[in-house]
């Protein structure tokens, strides 16, 4: 039996989280697994109810009790503070120490990529962000603030605990998943200490994968190539700030953040899925925000639970959906979030039932 945490939290996240839980059930009741999961109250509405964002014992209980968490999006105008989402969000990830910020940047279908020779050369990008340390770990503060002569010191917090378990993260899964390809992204050049940390570091792991092809890159010259060479990366490892700007990036040239799923990972111990995008107070409750990006969570979930072949079943009906213009309006579409995400989960039902089955015969 696979326990998962359900927060769905503010604006958009629990739209597209109903959705996600769409494909739960036919995921449950096709007998893929035995899936349990429960609803936590977590979220501005709460905060604003009790004054409370997320307890000790519940920080307890999210960690021992579950296989994994899945989460829609924290944040709300009413909260200017943003206090809720920071305890919860960042919270969740310094304490279950989920060091690994897994970001799949695939171009499903050549109508979404923005680039114009985007689909004859897709993109096909695994991001591996370190996620606990950089320039996040909030070390530095101010001098003279407010003055002309005011100082700020933000500090790049680079552990060789930290580097090495990230890139051996990224070294793991491409070996495990036939890939070939490693790029790893400082900026060296300008940052030699921290540089010299990561290239020493991914020198030394490297040479116990001898099969994969490693590169090292600066970072401005990677965010040219993810434009020029959509389809030249595979793996890519980098720090915390590096990899949140990049993956942005790769999730724009993919169909943009409606579309993009991510996991943030203990490998062996923790797991929370997240879709890329916020709550979008601009277009919460009017039914419009596309639910694919948490969907393909899902998938990401099941792999990470041994049903390798769910994900990529939900890769193909999110395919599908996309190719028959089964879509929310960022993606051009005239659908609901509620009907983009019930084709999908019929579609998967379907499939699931009948196996091997091809759409072209419908
Ligand atoms: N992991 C998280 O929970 C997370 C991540 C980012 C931002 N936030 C929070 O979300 C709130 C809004 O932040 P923001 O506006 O900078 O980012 P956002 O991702 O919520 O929205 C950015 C833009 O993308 C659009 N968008 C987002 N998700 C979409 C979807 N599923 N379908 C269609 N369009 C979508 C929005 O309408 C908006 O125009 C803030 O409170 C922020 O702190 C939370």
């Amino acid at each position: 039996m696979a326990r998962i945490a359900l927060i769905p939290g503010d604006g958009v996240g629990s739209e597209v989280m109903t959705q996600a839980v769409r494909v739960l059930e036919v995921l449950r009741d096709a007998g893929v697994d035995s899936l349990a999961w429960e609803e936590w109250d977590l979220g501005a509405d709460r905060f604003l109810r009790t004054g409370t964002t997320i307890t000790d014992g519940e920080f307890q209980s999210l960690a021992d009790d579950y296989d994994a968490i899945l989460l829609g999006a924290l944040g709300d105008p009413r909260v200017p503070s943003n206090e809720h989402a920071r305890d919860i969000l960042l919270g969740l990830r310094f304490r279950l120490d989920l060091y690994v910020n897994y970001r799949p940047c695939r171009l499903l279908h050549p109508a979404i990529s923005p680039l114009k020779a985007g689909g004859e050369r897709p993109m096909d990008l695994r991001v591996f962000r370190e996620n606990t340390e950089g320039v996040y770990g909030g070390m530095g503060g101010s001098f003279k603030k407010g003055t002309p002569d005011e100082v700020a010191v933000q500090e790049d917090l680079n552990t060789r605990k930290g580097v090495e378990r990230i890139i051996r993260a990224a070294f793991g899964y491409a070996l495990e998943r036939g890939l070939d390809r490693v790029t790893m992204v400082d900026k060296a050049n300008a940052m030699p200490h921290v540089g010299s940390l990561w290239r020493r570091t991914f020198q030394e792991v490297s040479e116990e994968f001898p099969l994969q092809e490693t590169r090292t890159m600066y970072v401005d010259a990677m965010a040219m190539d993810l434009v020029r060479n959509p389809d030249a990366h595979q793996v890519v490892v980098t720090s915390n700030l590096f990899g949140d700007i990049l993956s942005d990036l790769a999730a724009v040239l993919t169909g943009g953040l409606g579309i993009a799923p991510s996991a943030n990972l203990h490998p062996g111990r923790h797991a929370l899925f997240e879709p890329v995008h916020g709550s979008a107070p601009d277009i919460a409750g009017t039914g419009t925000a596309n639910p694919m990006a948490a969907i393909l969570c899902v998938g990401l979930l099941m792999e990470y639970l041994g049903h390798e072949e769910v994900g990529v079943q939900l890769e193909e009906v999110v395919t599908e959906a996309l190719a028959g213009d089964i879509t929310t309006p960022d993606l051009g579409g005239g659908k609901t979030t509620e009907e983009v995400g019930a084709w999908i989960a019929g579609r998967l039902a379907h499939r699931i039932a009948a196996p091997g089955h091809s759409p072209a015969a419908d």
